[in-house]
Parts: C-alpha cells; structure tokens; sequence
C-alpha cells in the first residue's frame, strides 16, 4: 500500500499537465475528448516532408529551452505514439490552416501547407505545461483552424529609439505565438536612419546618430545629451529575413518618403530643396551639440525640411530602392507618405516650376506625383507599394496598397477605389496610446484600453460585401517616442497584441470579450513563463 501511494505521487510530479485550453488566437473549433496522450524523451516527431523539418526544429528548440529535451525528428516510421507533422490539402482561401488531434496514438498535426503546420505547432505549443518536467500530458482534442484574415500584422519604429537585431528576432517570435505573419519594420525617420545603405554610406556614418534626445513629454523638460545611434548592416538584415522566414513572417521595410526625411538630409542635405538652410526645430526644445546645417532630429514630431522632388532626389531613392528590393523578399515595399508638410515645396522656386511643368494643381498634387514615380519604379522590379493614407490625397498611384491610420476613414476610401487596404486605425490598434487611465509611465498619450482593441472589426460597418474584399487584414503600430527600452515595449505590447490576434485570426461569430478575458490569468501566467514584460492589471472601457 505504501508503495502503491509513493508511485501514485510520482506519477503526480513526473506528468505536469496541460495549460489547460487556452489557445490564443482562438481557434475556429475546438472538440475535447477524456483522457490524455504524454509527451516524453522518447517520442519522435515524424515529418512528411523534408518542408516540415523547419517546424519540427521549432518545437525541438522550444522544448529544449522550457524542459530540457529534444525528441529525435524521423522521416519514415511509426506513427502510433509519436507526433506526426503533415499536409492536407484544405480548400481554404487563405494560408494558414492545419489540423490537430490528439488521440491515445499520438498527436496528428496537419497543415494545408507548411505554414498551416507551423500554426498547427504554436497551438500545441500553447496546450503545453507551464513548468519543467519530463513527461508532458496534452488532452485529446481536435482543433480545426484557418485564419480570418490574410495580413495579420504589428509595426515596430526602430527610428525613434533603435533595438538590436535580439530584440527584433524576439519580437517576430512574439507575431509567430500569436500566428500573426507580417512585421511592418519602419527603418527611416527625422531621428535616426537605421539601415545600412552600401552606395550612401552616410546614411548611417551620419544619419544613424542623434546627439542627444529631449527628456519626457514634447517638448520636453531638457535634453539628456546621450548620442542615441544604432542600425543594422545588410548582414544583419539577412540574418533577420531568414529568421522571420523561418516562422512565416514576411518583412515589409519601410523607407518614408517625402516627409520623416531629416535623418536621410543630415547625411546628404542636396535632398532637401534648400540644402544650405540650418536644420529646424522648435524653439521650446533644448537642443544638444552643433544646431548648424543639417542634423538629425532631437525631438519628437513632424518637420518641413522633406525630400526635394529633384533629379538628385528620385535617383538617391531609386539606388536605395535597389538595395532594399534585393534584401528584402517580400512582395510589398512601404514609402510613408505620411504626415509631409508643404512648406518647402511653396516656397521653393524648382517645386513651382515642376508643379507647373507637369501640370498638377497644387502640392498634393506634386506629392502624388512624387509617390507615383516611386511607384512605377518599384512596380518595374517586381515589387508592390504600400502607403499610408495621406497617399490618397492629390491622387492614389494606380497599384497601392493603403495603409488606413487616421481612423478608418482611408480605408473606406480606398476600398471605394477598388485598392487594397490595411486597416491600422490609431483609434483601435496604436499600441503606444495609454493602456491605462492612471498610466503611471511615459507615454505619448491617447487612451486604448485592451477591452477596444478586441472589440476591432478591419472590415468596418460602412463597408459593403464587395469593399471588405480589398481589406487584407490589419496591423498594430508601434511608435517608440516614449518606449527607450525593450521592456517597455514589451509592457506597452502585452496583453493587447494578444487581444489583437483574435480580431485577425478568429472567425467573427467565434469571437468573445469574456471567453477572451477569462483567458487572461493563463495567459498572463504564460507571459510570465516566456518572460515577457506585460501591463499586470487590465482595463476595460
Ligand atoms: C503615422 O502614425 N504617422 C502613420
């Protein structure tokens, strides 16, 4: 009897049980079944198909690093008390779906293709327990899933405030947990230039580095006089695609154009139309070091000193275009367009002319020309253009992708237009606005409780059937003005970024406030397993 006791409670402590079925994104269907399959030392993760080995290693890594064992990956042999990794055709009009049942022979995880299966991995990740053990028992179920949405994104400014290439990587691990597959990853701004650029090696020997930066809220209280630098070499961007590759994140790089240019005019000031004009700024900032010439931004905000549309202009971003469409795959190359104050081109003589020459009405005008010859560029290798909203004014470029964030009024605009859009309204999904009333840190303002950004739709209620055809999905945006660290951005991200997978993935009808908000204690305890940062209490309208 004693024995049997004893062996009773080492069953106990060797089977740490499952998280429970608090899978986020929800899944579209979800069957449990009584009883329990174990994951041990000596189960095999069996691929059909050498495609599927990548996500075989990623659940090899991650059990690795949470419970200290790999499981051998086969690619011939048994399937009855093993993990199974396959495909399955679906039928499904977008990426992404796969199957997962758990059964007493084992675990069957079936994608329509390879990234289906990955996702099919991040479910069963997430059924796993939250602590060390060497047997890992996961319930009988069967999961059915496919996303709702084709563009499920968030983007990261590097450009405020620069983060190392560990930090992007966990970040893309983050948009993978969430089954999310597009990083937005916006490399320009007045404040810092962060690619490396082989034919214009100022960009980052000059545009790359800011003396100092104001201290707390615009305008701030002082400057800190701290040089804040950093980019990434081309080396390291490959390195980055191939690890986002690896998760199914495509990577969409944005070079803003014309406005947000200060960084790129510092390091060649014959882009800016009055290139022997000191560097403005206001006068309620203090400013650090030489504030002759041009300089790379101190403060936050948008500045009048944009890219001349000239000659020198169009082929300086022509070469940067070259370079940037060989590192980065992807179909899709983001310009800005946003936020490009006119000033300069009124009073500039060569703007006046051009504007006249090529007969636009106004400077709207001449900035949709600006962008439709970017455009045409970027079309000419193959490549599509994505844009924020401002983008519509004066005219879309016949192929652009709009990106709405002024609300979702740009959106609605140009799905009216038959263009596709992205849907990142500030008013739901900009994740640098409060997440709290009494927010006790620094943040830019604003106010977006989790509860809001659940309650997301990408199509809006004044689209009809045919407009929501053009929304490919959404995005949250991460502006750093007031995040200098990777915690913060962590604690500004979680727990809403999770709350926004599920306005991207989940089936509208499957979607629910409480189901998700009853999930948030698991969750949590997740975050803290992972070792993420995150706001501790949460809000709701
Ligand atoms: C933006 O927030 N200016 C796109």
């Amino acid at each position: 009897m004693r024995y049997l006791i004893f062996s009773f409670f080492l069953l106990l402590k060797l089977n740490a049980s499952s998280q429970g079925i608090n899978i986020v994104p929800l899944p579209n269907s979800i069957k449990t079944f009584a009883g329990s399959f174990s994951i041990t030392k000596s189960t095999k993760i069996l691929v059909e198909g050498t495609d599927l080995i990548n996500s075989a290693d990623f659940l090899n890594d991650y059990l690795h690093r949470f419970y200290g064992f790999r499981l051998q990956v086969i690619t011939k042999g048994d399937y009855s008390g093993n993990i199974v990794l396959g495909k399955e055709r679906m039928d499904y009009p977008i990426v992404g779906a796969y199957r997962l049942i758990i059964k007493k022979e084992g675990v069957l995880i079936s994608g329509d293709n390879e990234t289906g299966s990955f996702y099919g991995i991040q479910s069963l990740i997430q059924l796993l327990p939250l602590e060390r053990s060497e047997s890992l028992t996961v319930p009988f179920l069967t999961i059915e899933d496919a996303p709702r949405f084709a563009y499920r994104g968030m983007l990261l400014d590097v450009g405020r405030h620069f983060f190392p290439v560990s930090f992007i990587k966990k970040f893309i691990d983050f948009l993978a947990m969430h089954k999310m597959n597009t990083f937005h990853w916006h490399l320009t701004e007045d404040q810092g230039w962060r690619i490396e650029i082989k034919k214009y090696p100022k960009l980052t020997e000059i545009g790359s580095s800011r003396n100092g930066t104001i201290i707390g809220r615009f305008p701030g209280t002082g400057n800190d006089k701290i040089k804040h630098s950093g980019f990434y070499s081309q080396e390291e961007i490959k390195e980055v695609v191939a690890y986002a590759a690896k998760r199914y994140v495509d990577i969409i790089p944005e070079i803003e154009l014309p406005g947000h240019a200060s960084a790129a005019i510092a390091a060649y000031p014959e882009l800016s139309c009055f290139p022997k004009e000191n560097t403005m700024h206001s006068t309620a900032v203090s400013w650090y070091g030489d504030s002759t010439g041009k300089q790379v931004q101190q403060a936050w905000g948008v500045y009048p000193d944009v890219f001349c549309p000239s000659e020198y202009t169009f082929k300086f971003l022509q070469d940067v275009f070259d370079e940037i469409t060989t590192l980065f795959p992807g179909k899709y190359i983001h310009i800005g367009g946003d936020e490009c104050p006119k000033e300069f081109w009124k009073r500039s003589d060569f703007c006046q002319k051009l504007i006249k020459e090529k007969g636009l009405k106004d400077e709207n005008g001449l900035q949709s020309y600006f962008i439709k010859e970017i455009e045409k560029y970027l079309n000419k290798k193959g490549k599509q253009m994505i844009g924020w909203d401002e983008i519509i004014d004066g005219g879309l470029a016949p192929n652009a992708t709009v990106m709405s964030w002024r609300g979702e009024e740009g959106g609605l605009i140009a799905v009216k237009q038959k263009h596709k859009v992205v849907m990142t309204p500030n008013s739901y999904v900009y994740l640098d606005y409060a997440q709290f009333k009494k927010e006790d840190s620094l943040v830019i303002g604003g106010y977006l409780p989790i509860e809001k950004v659940y309650g997301y739709d990408p199509v809006s209620k004044e689209m009809t059937g045919e407009d929501s055809k053009y929304v490919m999905g959404a995005q949250a945006n991460v502006w750093t003005e007031y995040m200098n660290n990777e915690s913060k951005v962590e604690y500004m991200i979680f727990p809403r970024m999770s709350a926004l997978s599920e306005v991207l993935w989940t089936r509208k009808e499957n979607k629910n406030w409480n189901t998700f908000k009853n999930k948030m204690p698991s969750l949590m305890k997740r975050y803290d397993w992972l070792g993420i940062q995150y706001g501790k209490e949460f809000e709701t309208h």
